[in-house]
């Protein structure tokens, strides 16, 4: 396949791309079509690598409403709700909900997804389900799990164990919810288990931190210690960190010189954190958003995920990151016009870094052939316009394509 006359993420100059055997073979200039070669005409179009979401909850999706609305819409009712919903749950109902949710993703340009599931069930029979999924869609999708424990793991019976049977059934990553645990105590001591536990069963780590308006909720401080202490660095992720919103300067201050030192990742959820964030405030109201400015100029790696598709956290959602960008830089103050044409990177390559997946994402020679055209020339419009996916390519077979709308104003 060759695809001709593209600008390849903020590239100025207009590049074609070939692929064989599923691989980017070739990237330059002008690159003279093979005879049979099939060829996509990019027109000038924008080619990114395929969507990444580094953060959702498969198992839950597409139960909002069921068995009632969130209308508080706060994080504890939403718990409490989904605490009901979990009694019902069978293996067949969570395939079909988190393949209808992929699909949907998938038509989106994602290629790649993180999902937390919640392993705090005796039966595990979300985590079960998701394995399956995960096997099922391999060839569409590449699905990362992550063992979730929703209502903490020292605060929940067989807590710990149950955590370590979701280690030995394949899960990817280690989870945790610190901030919800009884305790403080409680929350260093579940961070020091995830760590051991990781480091037992060669996991990644990415821990639901501080989700909470309280400047006093400072788990992010001891997650990153342990990160640096260990050197498990880049493993590490820290999601949400909405308190840091929260913290007063001076102790974020003495804080971020630890987090440059950890080296670990961050993923904020930005629609969720705006809809969740704030509950408990009347005026001025906080926007719950951790401090993804300050984050990216520090250096340190920031992406986004879409948190909750149509459950008891969030009713909305349609698998689109362009929206979580939009309202991510709208809220985190990152609207200048070269930040919001480099803004791609949150849902793609910095996502891909918090995956642990660079060595196989991303357009260069040798790397497995995953690309998507957007109907727009650069990122800028690709945004504004909510770009379609004209194309998403993987593994150099046409994945998904999309006939763009057309509006005939008569006047
Ligand atoms: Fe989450």
């Amino acid at each position: 396949m060759l695809i001709k006359n593209v600008h390849i993420e903020s590239q100025d100059v207009p590049q074609d791309v070939r692929i064989i055997n599923g691989k980017f073979t070739e990237i330059k200039n002008e690159i003279e079509k093979h005879d049979n070669e099939e060829v996509i005409d990019g027109n000038g179009k924008l080619l990114l690598p395929p969507f990444v979401d580094s953060h959702v909850h498969l198992d839950a999706t597409r139960t909002a409403g069921d068995p009632e609305w969130n209308e508080t819409g706060t994080l504890f009712d939403g718990i409490r709700i989904w605490g009901e919903r979990i009694k019902t749950l069978t293996k067949e109902d969570v395939k079909s909900r988190a393949k209808a949710t992929l699909r949907e993703q998938v038509a989106n340009g994602l290629q790649v997804v993180r999902s937390h599931v919640d392993v705090t069930d005796p039966n595990l029979t979300a985590l079960e389900a998701l394995l399956e999924v995960k096997e099922e869609v391999k060839d569409q999708v590449e699905l990362q799990l992550v063992a979730f424990p929703q209502a903490g793991i020292l605060s929940t019976p067989n807590g710990k164990d149950l955590m370590e049977q979701a280690a030995k059934m394949g899960v990817d990553v280690i989870g945790g919810l610190p901030h919800y645990e009884f305790t403080r105590d409680y929350g260093v001591e579940s961070l020091k288990f995830i760590v051991n536990l990781a480091e037992k069963y060669d996991k990644l780590i990415d821990v639901h931190c501080d989700e909470i308006d309280d400047p006093n909720s400072r788990n992010l401080e001891v997650l990153a210690t342990l990160a640096y202490e260990t050197g498990l660095g880049n493993k590490v992720t820290a999601s949400h960190t909405t308190a840091m919103s929260s913290y007063n300067d001076a102790y974020t201050y003495k804080l971020f010189r630890l987090l440059e030192m950890a080296n670990l990742n961050f993923v904020a959820n930005p629609e969720v954190n705006l809809h969740l964030g704030g509950r408990f405030d009347t005026y001025p109201k906080r926007r719950s958003m951790t401090r993804i400015k300050e984050l990216s100029e520090a250096g340190i790696n920031v992406s986004f995920g879409e948190d909750d598709i149509k459950d008891p956290w969030y009713p909305m959602g349609n698998g689109n990151m362009l929206d979580q960008v939009q309202v991510g830089i709208l809220a985190g103050g990152l609207m200048g016009y070269s930040q919001i044409q480099g803004a791609y990177k949150f849902v793609t390559n910095n996502a891909a870094k918090t995956l642990h997946i660079q060595d196989h994402y991303g357009i260069e020679v040798g790397k497995p052939a995953n690309c998507i055209l957007l109907n727009q020339t650069n990122f800028y419009d690709a945004l504004n316009e909510h770009a379609e996916v004209l194309y998403s390519i993987r593994k150099g077979k046409e994945l998904v394509e999309t006939q763009p709308k057309s509006v005939k104003l008569n006047y």
